[in-house]
């Protein structure tokens, strides 16, 4: 799914860059992909991704 269509940035991504490159903050992931630097309309839902995936990186780092 889509969570920033103006730069088509899904759900997934933002989870493989949590998860993979441990990029957790919505800062990094604006770096890395341009997500809400348009209308801003998907940062809040991308924040709730990134909460989500929070507790499964912690769980991988230990
Ligand atoms: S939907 Fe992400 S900047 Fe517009």
């Amino acid at each position: 799914m889509y969570v920033c269509l103006c730069h088509a940035v899904s759900d997934k991504k933002i989870r493989q860059l949590a998860v993979d490159q441990g990029v957790t903050d919505i800062r990094g992931i604006k770096k890395c992909t341009a997500l809400g630097t348009q209308c801003g309309r998907c940062v809040r839902q991308a924040k709730e991704i990134l909460e989500q995936v929070k507790p499964i990186e912690l769980q991988q780092a230990s």
